[in-house]
């Protein structure tokens, strides 16, 4: 197989688990070398050995992507040890559902810290190496994926503060898309529906046994289905972009 991501640098937030972990070991089978971002270092550890295993290279950069000085290291790091930035993937995520009157204003706090200002922060320190890697070979192109949601284009009850930071993820992500075009650097967002993976298990026992219930006994999606989103966006040819990707369920209504 040809290996379309060979000579570039991935960097991936929320690595530790899901679609994070599926996407950059996805990348990292295209030939990228990857940055694994996320606060769990032993799972980043062992990612990072299942990459190298595989023949790969992968680095590991604990961090918690809510502090902004944080977040910058991360992306510094590994321009520092990998040498150079492609692709930037905003993946790492929170979504703690429940009625907004009486809901904790620390859980909306977390949710807007995670979703909206650390892809910020490390959106803000990405952009001047995606700028240098796309003026130059091997593909004279960059990439910013956001990981958005379903929610960021519906609203639903019970996740009002998540929506509303899937929706700013989409907001941003177009303004920049317009900002970064002319250099070359793409901005995507992906919105998946309901992937099966541990982001509904920070939420109390009831609000999971009222998701299970919503979704009766649908199939839901595999974090590798994002990934495939993900590699098909950022291996497309220098002149496409693809800026929205909406991925459900099939029996997802
Ligand atoms: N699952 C779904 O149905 C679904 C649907 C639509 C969109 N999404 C979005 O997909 C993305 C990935 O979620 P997932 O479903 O794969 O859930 P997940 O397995 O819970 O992954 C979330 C990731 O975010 C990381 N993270 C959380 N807070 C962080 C922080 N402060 N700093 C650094 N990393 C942090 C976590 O790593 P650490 O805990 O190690 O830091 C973890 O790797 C999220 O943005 C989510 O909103 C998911």
């Amino acid at each position: 197989m040809t290996r379309r991501l060979e000579g570039t640098v991935a960097l991936i937030t929320g690595a530790s688990s899901g679609i994070g972990h599926a996407t950059a070991s996805e990348l990292a089978r295209e030939g990228a070398s990857v940055a694994l971002v996320g606060r769990r270092k032993d799972r980043l550890a062992d990612l990072a050995a299942e990459i190298t295993n595989a023949g790969g290279r992968a680095l590991v950069v604990p961090a918690d992507i809510t502090d902004a000085h944080a977040a910058a290291e991360a992306v510094e790091r590994t321009v520092e040890e990998l040498g150079r930035l492609d692709t930037l993937v905003n993946n790492a995520g929170l979504m703690l559902l429940g009625p907004a009157p009486g809901a904790d204003v620390n859980d909306w706090r977390r949710m807007i810290d995670v979703n909206l200002m650390g892809l910020m922060y490390t959106t803000h320190a990405a952009v001047p190496h995606l700028l240098r890697a796309a003026a130059e070979q091997p593909r004279q192109v960059a990439d910013i994926v956001n990981i958005g949601s379903l929610a960021g284009r519906i609203a639903f009850g019970m996740s009002a503060v998540y929506c509303a930071t899937k929706f700013g993820v989409g907001a941003f992500s177009e303004a920049l898309r317009q900002e970064l075009a002319r250099q070359h650097v793409r901005v995507s967002v992906v919105e998946p529906g309901s992937v099966d993976t541990e982001l509904r298990t920070h939420n109390p026992a009831a609000v999971q046994q009222q998701l299970d219930a919503h979704f009766g006994d649908i199939e839901r999606l595999q974090s590798q289905d994002i990934a495939d989103a993900l590699s098909y966006i950022v291996t497309r040819p220098r002149h496409v972009a693809i800026a929205e990707l909406l991925v459900r369920p099939t029996e997802q209504v």
